[in-house]
């Protein structure tokens, strides 16, 4: 019997197609809920499933799961438990390395668009409100001479900060938010004399603009709250574009209706697609849906490393990208 794929919401080519030379591929209509996606796993009929940000894989799920591995098209994992999948002997896989740049643009556009009052502006000309020229229409902040603060210092942080020093910004990091890691030279390579590592506080208290490149787990969740906030200074605007639930949403829409601090770009919600109550509303943000690694060829080159992943995971070969090696060594 071939290998069985189940892909709970169809990607791009060339994954499908590569799934479907190396067995039989099931994509479901919609996507599913969770008892429906919880019964599927467990009825045995799949070899490895590939997963969506959106699809929960919890410790409960992956107990009764008679399957092989998970394949998360995306670089992100934290809608799977993977030290339960490891526990389970059951292989994850994510998609990393190609979305780097396609996302460090998108932190750039929320920096660009949050400091030049983008979507203000482009609602003004659209609503027929353009009236000509003005020396006091729509001013913003300038990006240039700016301090950013990068939360994280891994791929997508290093890309942020290289166009960043490009626009002319005074770039600081700070490595594994809220605790510290001192990085070397060697470490800080292309970036060594350019670039300054500083402690999570001085971030807070230092940006101009705050942008978040860490990972969602215990330790980061809510790692932005209303204290943090207060902490920050009032001209700062907040950029996310890694996980919502970095930032405590509620305590943002409070800040920036109060003017705690001046605006926020954010790319992912706390609970999406839901947002806060009020942020909608609020003038100073550029609200996008978490589109940071949607170019076509990205998603091409994810489509097909999350199925080079399934398919290794199928056949039992050492996967492009593991998330959780020691689960099947
Ligand atoms: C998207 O958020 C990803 O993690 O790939
Ligand atoms: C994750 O891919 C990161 O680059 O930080």
């Amino acid at each position: 019997m071939g290998n069985r794929f189940l892909v709970t919401t169809a990607i791009p080519d060339p994954g499908l197609k590569l799934l479907s030379d190396a067995g039989q591929v099931t994509v479901l209509p919609e996507p599913p809920d969770y008892p429906t996606l919880a019964g599927l796993c467990s009825s045995g009929d799949f070899d490895v499933v590939l997963t969506q940000l959106r699809d929960v894989i919890d410790a409960p799920l992956l107990a009764r799961a008679q399957l092989r591995g998970v394949s998360n098209y995306a670089v992100g994992y934290n809608n799977i438990d993977v030290a339960a999948a490891a526990r389970c002997g059951i292989q994850v896989g994510n998609t990393p390395g190609v979305l780097t740049d396609a996302t460090a643009d998108v932190a750039m556009l929320l920096i660009l668009g949050t400091a030049r009052r983008v979507v203000e502006s482009d609602n003004l000309v659209r609503t027929g409100q353009f009236r000509g020229w003005e020396p006091e229409l729509l001013l913003g902040r300038d990006v240039s001479g700016a301090v950013l603060g990068l939360a994280g210092f891994g791929r997508i942080a290093r890309a942020t900060a290289r166009r960043a020093l490009g626009f002319g910004m005074d770039v600081l990091f700070a490595p594994r938010p809220p605790g510290d890691r001192p990085v070397g030279e060697e470490e800080l390579g292309e970036f060594a004399g350019k670039i300054r590592q500083a402690g999570w506080d001085e971030l807070v208290e230092r940006s101009d603009f705050l942008s978040l490149h860490v990972p969602l787990v215990e330790e980061t969740r809510h790692l932005v709250d209303a204290h943090v906030l207060h902490r920050m200074k009032p001209g700062a605007i907040l950029i996310n574009t890694a996980r919502g639930p970095i930032v405590n949403e509620a305590d943002l829409v409070d800040a920036l209706r109060e003017g705690v601090i001046a605006g926020a770009g954010l790319d992912v919600f706390e609970d999406e697609p839901r947002l806060a109550s009020g942020l909608a509303a609020l003038p100073n943000t550029v609200l996008l849906p978490h589109v940071g690694s949607a170019t076509v060829a990205v998603r091409r080159e994810m489509a097909r490393l999350c199925a080079l992943n399934a398919v290794a995971m199928a056949e039992g070969r050492t996967l492009p990208h593991p998330v959780n090696l020691p689960a099947w060594s």
